[in-house]
């Protein structure tokens, strides 16, 4: 796929480290103009000495959102990747951290959405991918509370912005990834207090066999940036999780 993005100019979110990582190296070997955007400064170096773009985006930040846009310029594909993972059930979640994943998981993607779709309409057409996750609307997961309700908003947003813009050459869908091998997975395991335990229950709920690789994901991200026939849809790539 060395050159199936060549000429376009892929804005990726969350692109330190884990699947953004990923994606904006993946979305460099696809030929693409890469702008890779993190808050975390020193991650985003080390894929600055891989030839792409950096640049510190706070994805929670409106005015810092219209302001790199507005800077970049014309942007062909959009992948929103940024998120973040709570824990807990109904009863457990505080009201903040349901605040944070919904502003975090939701409304950044209507920041990005609302910077860059004028200018893709304008030059007629753009892709646009959305990070949900199987916890959401695909599968109820436990202990995942506001991350499900956050991420099955995810894919309604996708289907909304999908079916409006359909006419205008504007593509809009949502990748569902099962679990993923990334820093906050790792975080996530070591928070637990056993780390062997946890990892070893999030395997055994992957009937492959084990945990997803970034690269996996952002394979699916780039297809799903050029794939001129398909919108609307929430791609689940999962192991085999929810089949
Ligand atoms: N890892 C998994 O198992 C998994 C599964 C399904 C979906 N996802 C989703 O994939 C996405 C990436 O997760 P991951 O686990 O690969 O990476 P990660 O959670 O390890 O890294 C997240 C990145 O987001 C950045 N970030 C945090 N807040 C930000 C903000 N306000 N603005 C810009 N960037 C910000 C961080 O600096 C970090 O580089 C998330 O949306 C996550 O919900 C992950």
């Amino acid at each position: 796929m060395s050159d199936y993005l060549v000429g376009k100019t892929a804005l990726v979110t969350a692109a330190g480290q884990g699947i953004g990582r990923a994606s904006a190296l993946a979305y460099k070997r696809a030929g693409a103009n890469v702008i890779a955007t993190d808050i975390n400064g020193e991650a985003l170096q080390t894929l600055a000495v891989e030839g792409i773009s950096t640049r510190l985006l706070d994805v929670r930040d409106e005015a810092a959102v219209r302001g790199a846009v507005a800077e970049i310029g014309a942007v062909d594909i959009l992948f929103n990747c940024a998120g973040v993972v709570h824990g807990g059930t109904v009863l457990d979640v505080k009201d903040e951290e349901l605040a944070f994943a919904w502003d975090l998981n939701v409304r950044s993607m209507l920041r990005t959405v609302r910077a860059v779709l004028p200018g893709m309409l304008a030059r007629g057409g753009g892709a646009i991918v959305n990070m949900s996750s199987v916890a959401s609307s695909v599968k109820g997961v436990p202990n995942r509370f506001a991350y499900s309700v956050t991420k099955a908003a995810v894919i309604g947003l996708t289907k909304s912005i999908a079916a409006d813009y359909v006419g205008q050459n504007i593509r809009c869908n949502a990748i569902c990834p099962g679990t993923v091998e990334s820093p906050s997975l790792q975080e996530r395991m070591r928070a637990s207090g056993d780390y062997e335990a946890a990892r070893a229950a999030f395997i055994a709920r992957q009937p492959m066999g084990r945990i997803g690789a970034p690269e996996e994901i952002a394979d699916l991200a780039v297809y799903l940036s050029g794939a001129t026939y398909t919108t609307g849809q929430a791609y689940v790539i999962d192991g085999g999780w929810t089949g």
